[in-house]
């Protein structure tokens, strides 16, 4: 009797626990759909983000003996052997990083999301974790970038995420080897299951200490160690840190290309990689990562940088048929990004400041591919904007919309104050581009204002 007054602090206790495991053994996959969209909105109107692929491997810059065509996956391509890698660990010293700097960049890019590499392949982490030395703790930078990277986030407002590859080449644990390392490192006393162990206490870490976090971008799942209970429990785990984060399809699936989510049972969205899907399928969620030249991480030797044209009609291309694009850079050792990325993230950053507003938010194409561009559209309560993203701007050229009824207002983004002659014929709208001053060879955009949803949605 003498213990009635602890009865309040043991029922704390008890009723934290059962959160605790009630939350551990929940299955987050059964969400209904407008869960799922109500937790993915901010991602889905975002559209642009940012991918960044940095590691030790931004030191050698893409050459090892007498070739140059490496980039992140380094290690395994010239087949170095782990303690020869390990060597770059007291060479990483990239004294000219600075994160509000990047994520200045992303930021006037228009860009709304930041996904780092938190471990690549090699392993090699690049925030400070109690679970391995095998960090960025253990260089001559002892500066967690992770840190910074999150609190430079939060100041700017840029949703931070984290890519973390379940795939690992240095820990002692993680099985199968690479076929070429087997006498090296042989397979004996390895125990994948602790290996497991290790990626959620990461995976925790990540999320307690630089969260809460917009996304956790997997990767390096497809080896035969990793099953499909293993991606559903990870999945799980993950949510019931943090129950509104979002994961994508390659915490399990091989078939990281469909957005049929009935091939992908367990993440959220599909993450076709250096491809722009055909069309839209309604209600499947998918982002198109993509570099900016050929390498994902670092590569001196690799110049063949898409052009800023091409790169801003890849977004249009994307967000009209519903996606989300995740444009990567490889930041260079010293710790700057590469200036062809700089300047290519600035050009986009100049067209999104007039035409950001037909890009974020907006929908599918309802009215799919014309050969002149691309459509974009908002659906607002009192209102719906079509957006004609027009690729090659001829002035005078007309332009037939299949909708039926007249906008209440039509002008193009680059200069609201010009006219913008319209007449409905046969059904259609006609559209005629009015000579402008300098059309945008990027892409310029008509707006088209309709009171009521023109497409009978
Ligand atoms: C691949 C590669 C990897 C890269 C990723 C980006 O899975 O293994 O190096 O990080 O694609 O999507």
């Amino acid at each position: 009797m003498r213990y009635y007054h602890l009865l309040p602090i043991i029922s704390i206790i008890l009723i934290t626990l059962l959160i605790h495991f009630n939350s551990l053994s929940q299955d987050f996959t059964k969400e209904t759909l407008e869960q799922k969209s109500q937790r993915l909105k901010w991602w889905s109107e975002s559209k642009f983000g940012l991918f960044i692929h940095w590691g030790l491997y931004a030191i050698p810059a893409g050459k090892w003996g007498d070739k140059n065509h490496y980039g992140e996956w380094i290690r395994h391509e010239a087949q170095i052997p782990l303690e020869e890698y390990k060597k770059l660990l007291s060479k990483f010293n990239p004294v000219e990083f600075n994160a509000e700097e990047w994520v200045q960049l992303a930021k006037k890019a228009g860009m709304k999301y930041i996904v780092i590499t938190s471990k690549h392949h090699d392993g090699f982490c690049l925030f400070d974790s109690n679970y391995t030395d095998w960090d960025v703790m253990s260089t001559p930078f002892k500066r967690d970038i992770l840190k910074e990277l999150s609190e430079a986030c939060k100041k700017e407002g840029i949703k931070l995420c984290f890519y973390y590859s379940i795939m690992d080449w240095h820990h002692s644990d993680y099985l199968p080897r690479r076929e070429w390392e087997k006498e090296l490192r042989p397979e004996t006393g390895a125990d994948f299951n602790r290996y497991v162990e290790y990626m959620k206490n990461q995976v925790k870490e990540l999320i307690n200490n630089y969260g809460p976090l917009g996304v956790l971008w997997f990767d390096g799942q497809w080896e035969n160690t990793w099953t499909f209970e293993k991606g559903l429990n990870l999945y799980n785990y993950v949510r019931s840190l943090q129950p509104d984060i979002i994961i994508n399809n390659r915490v399990h699936s091989n078939n990281i290309e469909s957005k049929d989510t009935k091939v992908f049972p367990i993440g959220d969205f599909a993450t076709p990689e250096q491809t722009i899907p055909d069309k839209d399928i309604p209600k499947g969620y998918w982002e198109t990562c993509m570099t900016m030249n050929k390498h994902w991480g670092y590569n001196e030797a690799d110049i063949m940088y898409k052009s800023t044209k091409v790169l801003i009609q890849m977004l249009i291309d994307i967000v009209s048929k519903g996606g989300n694009f995740l444009l990567n850079i490889g930041p260079m050792a010293n710790g700057k990004f590469p200036p062809q990325s700089v300047e290519r993230l600035v050009q986009i950053g100049e067209w999104m400041k007039t035409n950001g507003e037909a890009i974020y938010a907006t929908n599918a194409s309802p009215l799919g591919k014309p050969s002149w561009g691309r459509y974009t559209v908002k659906y607002l309560p009192d209102k719906t904007i079509l957006y004609l993203h027009i690729f090659d701007y001829q002035p005078r050229q007309k332009i037939e919309v299949s909708v039926e009824t007249k906008p209440t207002k039509v002008y193009t983004l680059l200069d609201k104050g010009v006219k913008v002659p319209v007449k409905l014929k046969n059904k259609k709208l006609i559209v005629s581009l009015p000579p402008i001053n300098n059309p945008d060879p990027n892409a310029t955009v008509i707006a088209l204002e309709f009171s009521e949803n023109p497409f009978n949605k």
